[in-house]
């Protein structure tokens, strides 16, 4: 039988850089890459659109890139969004018009998301996603599928992800300047952990922890589902400008000294090794040690695993054992980072890029990449979701969310069609 396949892309407006990638897909959950293009951009500050016209730009430049790869017109495209305008809230909702003909059906567990969102809107925000985490039923909590249950009183658990109205505007004016339209927004993070994570590390519970160069992304998975998420308004970007302002250097020797020359373990280095720096406004370079400006590296590597481990206390991770870490973003890449977290907080960590779900092109099995892919993927959920009675294509084999065939593992809330609320979604498409 001929497999029918429809062209998706995915748009990652990262502090660093534009990332596009087209994609098609066949309705087995086939993906192929057809081209992508990779701009950096200095348009953004800790993830927030500042500089619009330099964000277009680069977006623009992203996207021509990937049409002329792929020799496909780009009309339209999911976005990823993240930024320190972003919050999160776990609510909890009487759904009172559910079950009322006695038995809870699944077109009841699919009106969820979209009912909870309109209970969350709030002046000012946008709400990205409502991800049911858990019902109760007459009292009884912790049900993660009601369907086909008897009750008289529902109540769901939802994890709420809005941002401000503004930024989100923003994003999507600065995409729809390039002449592509946006299918659909996502929160980066929740991108990152679908190409990421596996459905055993969704189900057992684990965090993505996506370093990007203006923020630190956390999403926390517990039973199959997205229980917490936040923000941290560090990146790659302070550590470069703490070296940058500690020897008034400038911001690309910085970046480059970071990336080649240092580590968060000073004591790996030989005591004597030196390093030149160019320093502004004076000819020579300054020659300085190599430990010392690993040490730099070394604490502002230390000050993000403390709000990590804050983060991480605050979504109620506290048993290490049976939950893992998962670095992503291109800030994972810093040597010794891994390490330090083994040392200090939990062996079960691991860095990842984007793997197992599609050839992933030559130069793209990085870290910094994991967003743009996830993205993808996520998109394409979005488009099987709204196309199909049955739920979702999966863009992975065995994916735990939204997947029909995990159905038995209490690992997906409702299936694939209640998981996202998507207020992007065109109505047709
Ligand atoms: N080998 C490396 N060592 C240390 N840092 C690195 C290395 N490679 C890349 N980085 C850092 O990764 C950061 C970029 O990561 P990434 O591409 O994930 O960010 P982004 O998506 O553009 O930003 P954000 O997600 O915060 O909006 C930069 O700060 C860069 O310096
Ligand atoms: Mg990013």
């Amino acid at each position: 039988m001929m497999q029918s396949s429809r062209i998706i892309t995915a748009i990652d407006v990262g502090t660093t850089k534009i990332f596009t990638l087209v994609a098609s897909v066949d309705n087995a959950g086939n993906f192929e890459a057809l081209g992508h293009g990779v701009v950096p951009c200095k348009g953004l500050s800790k993830g927030n659109i500042e500089d619009i016209v330099e964000a277009q730009r680069a977006i623009r430049e992203s996207v021509e890139e990937a049409q002329k790869q792929s020799g496909i017109k780009i009309n339209s495209a999911f976005v990823g969004i993240t930024g320190t305008h972003i919050s999160f809230e776990n609510r909890r909702d009487v759904l009172d018009w559910v079950g009322s003909h006695g038995v809870i059906t699944d077109q009841d567990i699919s009106r969820v998301p979209e009912t909870v969102a309109n209970a969350s809107q709030q002046i000012g925000r946008k709400v990205l996603h409502a991800l049911p985490i858990s019902y109760s039923l007459d009292g009884e909590e912790g049900i993660k599928d009601p369907m086909g249950m008897h009750s008289n009183r529902l109540e769901v658990e939802t994890h709420v992800v809005t941002g401000s109205s503004m930024a989100v505007d923003r994003l999507v004016r600065a995409v729809e300047s390039a002449g592509v339209k946006v299918d659909g927004v996502v929160l980066d993070s929740i991108a990152s952990s679908e190409s990421v994570l596996t459905p055993v590390e969704r189900a057992r519970g684990a965090a993505v922890i996506d370093i990007g160069g203006g923020t630190t992304d956390i999403i926390v998975y517990k039973g199959g589902t997205i229980s917490y998420s936040a923000v941290i308004p560090v990146g790659g970007y302070q550590f470069t400008n703490d070296i940058c302002m500690t020897y008034n250097t400038s911001f690309e020797a910085a970046e480059e000294a970071k990336i080649t020359q240092c580590s968060t373990e000073p004591d790996t280095v030989r005591p004597h090794e030196e390093i030149t720096l160019p320093v502004l406004g004076r000819v020579a370079g300054l020659r300085v040690p190599r430990r010392d400006v690993c040490q730099l590296t070394r604490e502002r590597a230390q000050e993000l695993m403390r709000l990590i481990m804050i983060t991480l206390k605050n979504a109620d991770v506290t048993d290490f054992e049976n939950f893992r870490l998962v670095l992503t973003g291109g800030g994972s890449n810093m040597d010794g980072l891994e390490d330090m977290i083994k040392r200090t907080l939990t062996g079960n960590v691991r860095t990842a890029a984007p793997n197992g779900f599609m050839e992933i092109p030559l130069g793209l099995q990085q870290p910094s990449y994991s967003t743009g892919f996830g993205v993808l993927l996520w998109g394409a959920r979005q488009i099987s979701d709204a196309g199909s009675a049955n739920g979702a294509v999966n863009g992975r084999n065995g994916h735990a969310n939204g997947s029909r065939a995990d159905a038995k593992e209490p690992v997906s809330v409702g299936g694939g069609k209640s998981r996202f609320f998507n207020p992007f979604r065109r109505n047709g498409k």
